[in-house]
C-alpha cells in the first residue's frame, strides 16, 4: 500500500551537535506494524509552517531492532524546515509523518558473514548510522567499515555513539575519520573525501575491494559522486553500490527538451492512477503524473519533488512513462516497472498507474 500521514508526539529532541538534533517519536501500539522499517530508511516530515505546508525527508538514525522511531536534522541555512524544527519543534508537539520508505538498504542474516563498507559525508551518516546499528546486531560474524568526513571533531555527528559501538561490538567495526580544517598526524585522514583521498583511502584501507558485500554511500553531491567514481573505477559491481541523495543532478538539456516535448504532447490525455485500492481516470497536467494526481484531488504521497525520495513511487501498469530524472530509483525497481511519479510524463496513450503496488 501506498505510505501514508500518521501525526505523531515527539517524546524528545535530543542535540547531537551545533547544527544538528534527533527527533524521537512515540508510536502508538495500533501504529508500531505501520512504523516498521528497515535499516536505512527514511520519514517523510510535514508541518504548515507560515502559510505554506512543507514537506522534508530526514533518515532515520536507530537499527529496526533498537525499538524507537528517530530521524535526524541537520540545520540548514535558509533551510525552512531545518531551522523550524530547531526553533519550534519541542517534546510534546504533534507532527505528522508518513510511514517509513527508502531503498537505501540490504537485506541482512543472523548466519551471513559479510563485509561492509561505508563512505559518509556531514549528515550522511544517518541512515549509514542506522545501517551499522543493523549490522553489528543482527548479523554477529559481520564486519563493517566507516569512512567518515567532516568539517572539523566538533561538527561530526554521533562521534560518541560510533566510539561505543566500536568498543562494543570489538574488531567490527572499523572507523576513519576525515576531518577537512584539522590536522591530526596521519595525512591520509587530513582533507575532504575527494576523489584522490577517497581512492587512497580504499585501496590501502580495504582488503580486496571487489569482494565487498556491499558499499552505502551518503553524503554532499560531489563527495557522492567521487565515491562512487573511485569504486567503479576498481571494478566494483554497480549492484553492490548502494547509494543515497538528497539532492538531484540536472538532467541534460537534450532529456529535458524531450521531457518538454512530452508534457506538452501528453496535456490533456487520460491517465488512470490507483491509489489505496480506487482507480480514477483524470486528466494529465501538462506537468508530472503526480502535479495531475494532486490537482484532481487524489491524495498521493509526495516529499521532494526532485526524483530523489521516492516517496512517490508508483507501479506503471500500461502504457509508457519518461523520467526527468530517477535518483530515487534501484535498476531493480526501475526494471520492475516502478517510477518516480513526481518526473514521469506520459509517453504514449492508456498510461496506468498504482501507487499501491
Ligand atoms: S517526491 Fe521525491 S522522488 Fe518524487
Amino acid at each position: 500500500m501506498a505510505e501514508h500521514f500518521h501525526a505523531l508526539r515527539v517524546s524528545e529532541i535530543v542535540p547531537e551537535t551545533d547544527d544538528a538534533l534527533s527527533i524521537r517519536f512515540d508510536v502508538p501500539p495500533e501504529l508500531a506494524d505501520a512504523f516498521r522499517f528497515k535499516a536505512g530508511q527514511h520519514l517523510t516530515l510535514k508541518a504548515d509552517i507560515g502559510a505554506e505546508e512543507v514537506r522534508r525527508n530526514y533518515s532515520l538514525c536507530v537499527a529496526p531492532g533498537d525499538g524507537e522511531i528517530k530521524v535526524t536534522v541537520k540545520r540548514i541555512a535558509g533551510g525552512v524546515f531545518s531551522n523550524w524544527v530547531a526553533e519550534t519543534l519541542r517534546a510534546g508537539d504533534m507532527i505528522d509523518v508518513m510511514t517509513p520508505h527508502g531503498s537505501f538498504t540490504t537485506t541482512f542474516d543472523v548466519g551471513a558473514v559479510r563485509r561492509y563498507v561505508a563512505i559518509a559525508g556531514g549528515s550522511g551518516i544517518t541512515p549509514i548510522m542506522s545501517l551499522i546499528r543493523t549490522a553489528l546486531n543482527e548479523e554477529p560474524k559481520s564486519r563493517f567499515t566507516l569512512f567518515y568526513g567532516n568539517r572539523d571533531s566538533q561538527s561530526v555527528i554521533f562521534l560518541e555513539a560510533l566510539a561505543e559501538l566500536k568498543d562494543r561490538y570489538m574488531g567490527r567495526l572499523e572507523l576513519f575519520h576525515f576531518l577537512a580544517e584539522e590536522e591530526g598526524e596521519v595525512e591520509l585522514f587530513n582533507g575532504m573525501l575527494d576523489a584522490a583521498r577517497c581512492g587512497e583511502a580504499v585501496d590501502r584501507l580495504v582488503v580486496d575491494p571487489t569482494s565487498i558485500d556491499a558499499w552505502f554511500i551518503c553524503g554532499p553531491g560531489p563527495m557522492m559522486d567521487a565515491a562512487e567514481a573511485v569504486l567503479v573505477e576498481r571494478g566494483i559491481a554497480s549492484e553492490r553500490i548502494h547509494i543515497e541523495r538528497f539532492t538531484a543532478g540536472r538532467p541534460s538539456a537534450g532529456h529535458a527538451a524531450q521531457i518538454a516535448a512530452l508534457q506538452e504532447g501528453a496535456a490533456g490525455q487520460t491517465i488512470s492512477v490507483t491509489l489505496d485500492g480506487r482507480t480514477r481516470r483524470i486528466d494529465f497536467d501538462g506537468r508530472s503524473i503526480l502535479d495531475s494526481a494532486l490537482a484532481a484531488g487524489i491524495a498521493a504521497p509526495f516529499a521532494c519533488k526532485a526524483g530523489v525520495c521516492a516517496t512517490c513511487r508508483a507501479k506503471v501498469m500500461s502504457g509508457k512513462v519518461e523520467m526527468t530524472v530517477q535518483y530515487g530509483l534501484t535498476d531493480e525497481e526501475i526494471a520492475d516497472g516502478y517510477v518516480l511519479t513526481c518526473q514521469s510524463v506520459p509517453a504514449a496513450d492508456g498510461v496506468a498507474v498504482d501507487y499501491d503496488a
